[in-house]
């Protein structure tokens, strides 16, 4: 078997040094392994020793003694010892063995117990089409596209090569100072530029937080009814939830504190209670910021459609009353401008702001930079000022539409109250009606809304059904109300 006259004619076919500036030892060794796997050398081969292939090439011993320990560590050849080294393997012996000709492939894993909460968490979106009652949207007719455009372009224009590659996770500084500055004037804000965090909207604000500060099982007083987006993502971090009932005056501190007097976070919607409109009062504001100050809780304050204040003077955010560094101030452009640019911010405590950075970095590194850029510009020029005062007029004019054809239309339906604020009405329905069988009658005729029971945790719901009407023109709220008269025509649902 063994035979170094074949291995030894072959090996003096070798070049000692091919010129490809690679170390001679790979050079020999690369071409002892294609001899082997083209079977010029047969397995059991003796190699030639060490000592004779260096004098017959003319190298170095060490260099063939590397060559010889790189294929045996490679598995190519093995040595005996007083014996020498021989050929072991041929390629058929390094290939994988031959899939076993009956064996069934084992199942893929299932998803991680984390990944089937965060999909089963997941609630529709919506096509973004302005279908009547479409709520969370604004006007999608009166943004100035065209404005947009044009700056967008100047920023690719005037782009600076260093922001072509990966840019700051807490976002665009001229932006952050820009959104600080307005923050101070408007929400009477206690932040600078470096604690205004950029985030990809406050679905995003809301995740990386409840990662951030909660462990899981630690409590977390959210109203009730609340927000859905920011009830999934605290369910996602694991977090429990302690539903507190909502009154006039806003989250129900005394009550919440009865449920559970040790919550790690408290969710709030001060500006506009979302769903039921209600703002809260400074008294109910003083009392929430003593309660978390007394139990060590984290506060955040989702300001969500401050800008659409349709009477009387908004009252400064929760934050401004802060002495302790507890609440984080959520703020997003998706109802200012466009959700679909998800562009978001955040504001909070110094420490709070640069781990959030860093979370962020993990897990997106940071939003498109060139619509940071250009929203600045936006800002800047005084056209983000202009835009809202003028969406300001449009929605007065649209909910003023819709309360009308409502009442007119429906008013043996439903009841319905003016919103000082915000981009959607609540309709509270007559009492033994039942909002979710009324919201599908209505869907199924094309009509989009959304029953107030969806929101309530605690199940102790109250029947109403939610109209968005920032996306509507008048015409198209007028139909939609008189479609709506049409269907329930002959007698409203009731609970069945
Ligand atoms: C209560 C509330 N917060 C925040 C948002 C905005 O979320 P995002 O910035 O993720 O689009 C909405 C949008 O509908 C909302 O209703």
């Amino acid at each position: 078997m063994s035979d170094p006259l074949q291995s030894g004619g072959l090996l003096l076919s070798i070049r000692p040094d091919d010129g490809s500036g690679e170390p001679v030892y790979r050079q020999l060794a690369q071409q002892i392994r294609a001899a082997i796997r083209e079977t010029r050398l047969a397995r059991g081969t003796r190699l030639p020793a060490s000592r004779i292939l260096a004098r017959e090439l003319g190298l170095s011993r060490n260099t063939i003694v590397a060559a010889y320990e790189l294929l045996e560590s490679e598995g190519w050849i093995h040595s005996r010892i007083g014996a020498g080294a021989f050929v072991s393997n041929q390629p058929e012996d390094l290939a994988p063995p031959p899939p076993a000709a009956l064996a069934e492939p084992l199942p893929r894993p299932e998803f991680s117990d984390r990944g089937r909460m965060l999909t089963s968490l997941s609630h529709a979106t919506g096509s973004g089409r302005p279908v009547p009652f479409v709520a969370d949207v604004p006007a999608f007719d009166v943004f100035p596209l065209a404005t947009w455009s044009r700056l967008m372009a100047q920023s690719w224009r005037e782009v600076d090569p260093s922001m072509l590659g990966y840019a700051d996770p807490a976002g665009y500084m001229p932006l952050r100072d820009e959104l600080a500055r307005h923050l101070r004037a408007h929400r009477f804000l206690r932040c600078e530029g470096r604690d205004v965090i950029m985030t990809s909207g406050t679905q995003q604000s809301l995740d990386l937080l409840a990662r951030i500060l909660l462990d899981p099982g630690d409590a977390v007083w959210i109203e009730d009814p609340g927000y859905v987006g920011a009830r999934s993502a605290l369910i996602a971090a694991g977090a429990r939830l302690v539903p507190v009932p909502v009154d006039t005056e806003g989250l129900m501190v005394d009550e919440g504190a009865r449920r559970e007097p040790r919550p790690k976070l408290i969710f709030i919607t001060p500006s506009r209670q979302y769903p039921l409109g209600i703002t809260m009062s400074m008294a109910r504001r003083a009392e929430l910021l003593a309660f978390a100050e007394s139990c060590g809780a984290w506060v955040i304050e989702d300001d969500y459609d401050c800008e659409f204040r349709y009477s009387g003077a908004a009252l400064p955010a929760v934050q401004s009353m802060d002495r302790s560094g507890r609440v984080i101030y959520l703020g997003t452009f998706s109802k200012s401008l466009l959700p679909s640019f998800r562009l978001g911010f955040f504001t909070g405590p110094a420490d709070l702001a640069t781990a959030f950075a860093n979370a962020k970095a993990v897990v997106d590194k940071h939003p498109p930079l060139l619509e940071q850029v250009t929203l600045n510009a936006f800002m800047r020029s005084g056209r983000f000022a202009a835009h809202i005062r003028r969406m300001r007029q449009v929605y007065a004019g649209r909910q003023s539409c819709l309360l009308e054809s409502l009442r007119r239309d429906l008013g043996d339906v439903l009841t319905v109250e003016p919103a000082e604020t915000g981009v959607h009405l609540l309709a509270m329905l007559r009492p033994g009606l039942d909002d979710v069988a009324f919201c599908e009658r209505a869907r199924a005729s094309g009509i989009a809304l959304r029953p107030l029971s969806l929101y309530y945790l605690s199940g102790a719901a109250r029947q109403g059904v939610i109209f968005g009407f920032a996306a509507l023109s008048p015409k198209v709220i007028e139909a939609g109300v008189r479609k709506l008269a049409r269907i329930f025509g002959d007698g409203p649902p009731r609970p069945s």
